[in-house]
């Protein structure tokens, strides 16, 4: 069985490579381009895809590799809002992702951004880099015995619930469904409550019409002053624009954000050179407690090699007509 891997980097290509003789009916050929309708067409003859978070998996595209023949697309990451699932049914294309491959990698990630946004960590570094010893504009907080509020409480989100208690942290949830492996220690509030009452807010819902922009304005407003918000989910949970108006009102002691609604352009691109006329990302960065990531929450040795192992082995599932939790249509 043949894979065309869209927009692959060399890290994709090693971890792929180095779990693939435990695959030996799989060949992949990795290419540059990123998959959406026009880069479709280059699919021809191979029985499946395999795209990531940017790639543009809809109607037409998925149109044209059914044309093409191809029978699978092979979602190297857990979300999964970047494809049309219900045309992938129409069109009997099967549609497989990696769940939950390393949910500490980005839980990881997360608590790192809410520490260097709290604690200032770029400005400290670049302050010492220059002979500046002074202290000046670090001042933080202690998360200890702080509340922690973690939306979505899957399993990125109990591994950051886990992780702000060890810090000592009072954690309370807010989640359509209640994680039973976190009742010692979670307790479950609504959504106001949980904007109310937490110092630390970390998003870790998936994006779906119903948490699209749940950070605006009016929801910002409710936070307490001084909340540190992170985002390392999805970025159109957060309406930047809002957001920006949120900061300018001085609401925020630190965002700290792996996500942005502006990244697809981004991911995971040099444009040092470029003069980025209408970036909003630009206008983030201007904020003295913002930090940006470009979508890595996902990026450790062990997160790569577990998306590469589950991503061959939905390719064999799906050849073999299994039916697995990772299917997606
Ligand atoms: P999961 O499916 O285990 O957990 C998601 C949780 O969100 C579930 O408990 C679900 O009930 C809850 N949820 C659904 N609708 C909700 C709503 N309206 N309000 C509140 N909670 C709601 O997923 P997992 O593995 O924890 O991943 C979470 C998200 O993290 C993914 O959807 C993906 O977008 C993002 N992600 C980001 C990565 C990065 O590199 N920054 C890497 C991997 C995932």
């Amino acid at each position: 069985m043949k894979i065309l891997f869209y927009c692959a980097k060399t890290y994709d290509q090693k971890s792929f490579n180095s779990v693939l003789g435990s695959f030996p009916d799989i060949e992949i050929e990795y290419i540059e381009e990123e998959l959406g309708p026009r880069t479709a067409v280059m699919a021809e003859g191979f029985d499946a895809v395999c795209a990531f978070v940017s790639a543009d998996v809809s109607s037409p595209t998925l149109t044209v590799l059914k044309e093409k023949g191809v029978k699978c697309v092979l979602m190297r990451c857990a979300g999964f809002n970047n494809v049309d699932t219900d045309k992938a049914k129409e069109l009997g294309i099967i549609v497989k992702r990696v769940p939950g491959y390393s949910p500490e990698a980005v839980a990881e990630l997360a608590i790192a951004l809410a520490l260097a946004a709290n604690r200032r960590l770029y400005k400290a570094y670049n302050k010492v880099r220059e002979n500046d010893f002074s202290l000046r504009n670090l001042r933080g907080v202690n998360l200890y015995q702080k509340t922690a509020g973690i939306v979505g409480t899957g399993k990125i989100g109990a591994a950051m619930a886990r992780i702000c208690r060890g810090f000592g942290m009072k954690v309370i949830g807010y989640d359509v469904y209640e994680n039973p492996d976190l009742k010692d220690f979670v307790e479950y509030v609504s959504l106001d409550a949980l904007l109310e009452r937490s110092d630390l807010i970390s998003l870790h819902c998936p994006l779906l019409d119903s948490t699209y922009h749940m950070i605006n304005i009016d929801t910002i407003k409710k936070m307490k002053d001084g909340v540190i918000l992170v985002n390392t989910s999805r970025g159109a949970l957060v309406k930047t624009d809002d957001l920006i108006e949120g900061i300018r009102l001085g609401k925020f002691l630190g965002v700290g954000l792996d996500v942005y609604e502006e990244e697809t352009g981004n991911v995971f691109n040099d444009r040092s050179d470029e003069i980025m006329e209408h970036s909003v990302t630009a206008r983030l960065l201007s904020f003295p407690n913002v930090i940006v990531t470009s979508h890595q929450g996902f990026y450790t040795m062990e997160a790569l090699e577990a998306i590469a192992e589950t991503t061959l082995q939905n390719l064999l599932d799906a050849r073999d007509g299994k039916k697995t939790p990772n299917d997606v249509a």
